[in-house]
């Protein structure tokens, strides 16, 4: 799935079809006519903002930042965390609000222009950049010299903080970290509680380790790391969720709970709340009490005040990731007692899949294949007659997950395209967006699910009846990015951000690209998008064991999109020459579904790209045929050995001429013919 933590170069800008603001005119703001115009589905901000502003006042301040995220600096948020949305109206994941005494600003990148212009009321103006130092900019010319600007401390980063503090370097505007949330203070009994689901042990049978095992393991980091480290301070949720091996549905999409963690070299401190906690798992974490494997639970809310206790001890040094740790923990460290490396022993740890996670993570991807095979045999026959709607199926395939065994619902919101919506990055259907699915159009469905032993994400994209040069080309040279990153052997620890041009490369070639990042790390049964493995420049070196998604793709504004995005997972390769140190390495595709026969130009492709592609199909019919055979999916059995026959020019010539003599519809229906 694309996230808003994809950057490509330098600007999240480039390369994305700048969205047309064509369409309906009544479903997006005026505010140049008199009386503004408002569509329904913008939110009357007014009476939100003057209270705000009078907390603002009473502050001192002359402006305030609302950005969209959680104190753990989480992707999805829950509802409670939605200050941004609540205070604008808009319910995109990516932006940042600023309001002074006079004026109020949301900034975002393109792909949510349209979006804001539906939601916001004209209290707000739409500031087309997302980077801090364009906020920086615009709050250097709003805010008068020497006056102060506010946030909440909880929720910017170490890094982000430092962002801003450059941003207005110089320019005689402080920056004030507060101890309210003024939005949470004008938000006030409406604003939701704290979730109070149960938090749960994982089955031992998905678990890659014991957390006794995890414990030592990021123990023995410490004792090795050359800062002395005495203590681990964990923010990150999906940090905590997978170093007890516990889960929780807090937020949506990603099965993890509020929590915090502070490991130190003989005690444990889990920051939750402890009535949450289940029985099996408050039991398993009480039974190396008292000793240096003892679990305490302590509450949510104490982790600053723990903190400031834990520091004021000689000697002690705290080890912390900046990209998640928030301002207002850091400040409760003297800068002495700080160790700082961009991610936590823990984020690291978790990146490298040992073999039991790597086998669970395989499996689930054949049962999710298994749902993404049903739902396109179903697509093939029901397309035709006009009654699947981007919706409609999104429902569809997500049900079908759903009914797959250790099934836990969607990895994130399905995005299901057709025609120009799939040209739209971060497209996800609404009521008021939904097109018919035809087979006169392309198809996208980027999707994914959480199952206990792993989380899946894929895309591929496919068109019933005939397409157009253009598209077949393009569709022929994503995939040809695709197979030639995939298929690479590189050194060890080389960095995803040298090698993803080959994903980039038969697009290139002929002036065509994307806007978007090529891949992102992905859990088991945690986040789809899981840092910090992938292709960018702030993405840790590929190493044996990680997973990653490889998604290169092509969009033309108004037309169609395309994607095709597997799973994949970095192994030992086997070089002709012997290696002396350690191993080279390359990718094993995970992801088992066939792609759109009738979207390849056999004749771009390489004698090694086809051999690939019929490898690839070998462990697709080794993997998934008996499955499908065992649960007498007849249909689906026939539909996969149709589309996965070896590719080869001849068979392809004999398919394209069959197409040519049976017609559009008809070939659509055998596509293996
Ligand atoms: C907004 O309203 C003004 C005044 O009625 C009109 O001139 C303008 O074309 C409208 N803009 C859009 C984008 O509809
Ligand atoms: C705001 O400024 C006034 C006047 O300078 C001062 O008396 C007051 O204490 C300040 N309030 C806060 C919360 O800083
Ligand atoms: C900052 O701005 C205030 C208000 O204009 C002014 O009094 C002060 O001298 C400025 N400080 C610096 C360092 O420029
Ligand atoms: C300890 O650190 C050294 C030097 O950085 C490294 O070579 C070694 O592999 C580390 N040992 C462990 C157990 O991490
Ligand atoms: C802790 O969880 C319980 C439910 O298990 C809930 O009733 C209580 O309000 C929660 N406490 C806090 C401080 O959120
Ligand atoms: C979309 O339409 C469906 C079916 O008519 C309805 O149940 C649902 O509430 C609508 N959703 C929104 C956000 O309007």
């Amino acid at each position: 799935g694309q996230c808003q933590l994809f950057v490509f170069s330098s600007s999240f800008n480039s390369g994305y079809p700048q969205p047309k603001m064509s369409g309906s005119s009544d479903d997006t703001r005026n505010c140049t006519a008199t009386p503004p115009y408002l569509p329904p589905t913008a939110i009357d901000t007014t009476e939100r903002l003057r209270i705000l502003r009078h907390h603002m006042q009473s502050h001192n301040l002359s402006a305030y930042i609302i950005p969209a995220t959680d104190a753990h600096m989480s992707e999805y948020i829950a509802e409670r965390d939605k200050r941004l949305a609540w205070m604008t109206g808009f319910t995109g994941s990516s932006g940042t609000g600023v309001v002074t005494l006079q004026k109020a600003a949301l900034f975002t990148d393109s792909r949510y222009w349209i979006q804001a212009e539906r939601q916001m009321d004209c209290n707000w103006e739409l500031q087309k950049s997302g980077w801090i130092s364009a906020i920086g900019q615009w709050l250097v010319k709003e805010v008068p010299e020497g006056e102060k600007i506010g946030l909440d401390p909880y929720l910017f980063s170490i890094d982000n903080w430092d962002s801003y503090l450059q941003a207005l370097d110089g320019s005689n505007r402080t920056l004030v970290a507060l101890d309210d949330n003024l939005v949470d203070l004008v938000w006030g009994s409406q604003r939701p509680l704290p979730p109070t689901n149960t938090i749960y042990q994982l089955p031992d049978d998905f678990i890659g380790s014991t957390w006794q095992e995890k414990v030592s393991h990021i123990r023995t980091q410490m004792e090795n790391h050359s800062g002395k480290p005495t203590a681990v301070l964990l923010s990150g949720l999906e940090e905590t969720a997978w170093l007890f091996n516990l889960r929780g549905d807090d937020i949506p999409y990603t099965p993890v709970f509020y929590a915090y963690t502070l490991l130190t070299k003989t005690s444990i401190s889990l920051f939750v709340n402890q009535s949450r906690l289940s029985g099996d798992a408050s039991q398993a974490l009480a039974a190396g009490c008292p000793g240096p494997l003892c679990v305490t639970v302590v509450d949510y809310e104490a982790i600053s005040e723990s903190l400031r206790i834990y520091v004021q001890q000689d000697g002690v040094h705290i080890w912390i990731g900046t990209e998640y740790t928030t301002l207002a923990l850091y400040r409760e460290i003297p800068p002495e007692k700080r160790l700082e490396e961009n991610y936590s022993p823990v984020m690291i740890a978790k990146a490298s899949k040992n073999a039991k996670e790597q086998e669970l993570m395989r499996a689930a991807h054949v049962r999710d294949a298994i749902a993404v095979i049903r739902y396109l045999v179903w697509l093939e026959k029901m397309v035709p007659s006009g009654s699947v709607d981007e919706i409609s199926g999104a429902n569809f395939v997500n049900q079908l997950r759903r009914e797959e065994l250790f099934c836990h619902g969607p990895s994130f919101e399905t995005i299901s395209a057709s025609g120009l919506n799939a040209a739209l990055a971060h497209y996800s259907p609404s009521n008021t967006t939904s097109r018919k699915l035809t087979v006169d159009e392309m198809y996208l469905l980027d999707s994914g699910g959480q199952y206990l032993d792993g989380t899946t994400d894929i895309t591929r994209t496919v068109q019933w009846g005939e397409p157009t040069a253009l598209q077949k080309e393009a569709y022929t040279r994503v995939l040809m990015g695709n197979i030639d990153l995939s298929r690479l052997v590189f050194p060890p620890r080389t960095s995803g951000r040298m090698v993803e041009v080959l994903a980039r490369r038969p697009l290139w070639e002929v002036g065509l690209n994307y806007g978007h990042g090529t891949g992102h790390g992905i859990g088991n049964f945690l986040s789809v998008h899981e840092w910090p493995v992938g292709f960018q420049s702030n993405n840790v070196p590929l190493d044996k064991g990680m997973f990653t998604s490889i998604e290169p793709g092509y969009y033309l504004e108004g037309e169609f999109g395309i994607r095709l995005e597997d799973v994949a997972l970095v192994v030992e390769a086997q070089t002709k020459y012997p290696v002396h140190e350690e191993p080279y390495l390359t990718f094993e595709v995970v992801s088992l579904v066939p792609y759109a026969r009738n979207l390849i130009d056999i004749n771009l492709l390489s004698q090694e790209q086809i051999q690939y592609i019929n490898s690839y199909y070998e462990s697709i019919r080794k993997y998934i045929g008996p499955e499908l055979q065992r649960r007498h999916l007849d249909e689906e059995y026939q539909w996969l050995q149709r589309n996965t026959q070896p590719l080869s020019r001849s068979s392809l010539l004999a398919a394209s001429l069959g197409t040519l003599a049976m017609g559009t519809v008809a070939s659509t229906l055998l596509p293996g013919a």
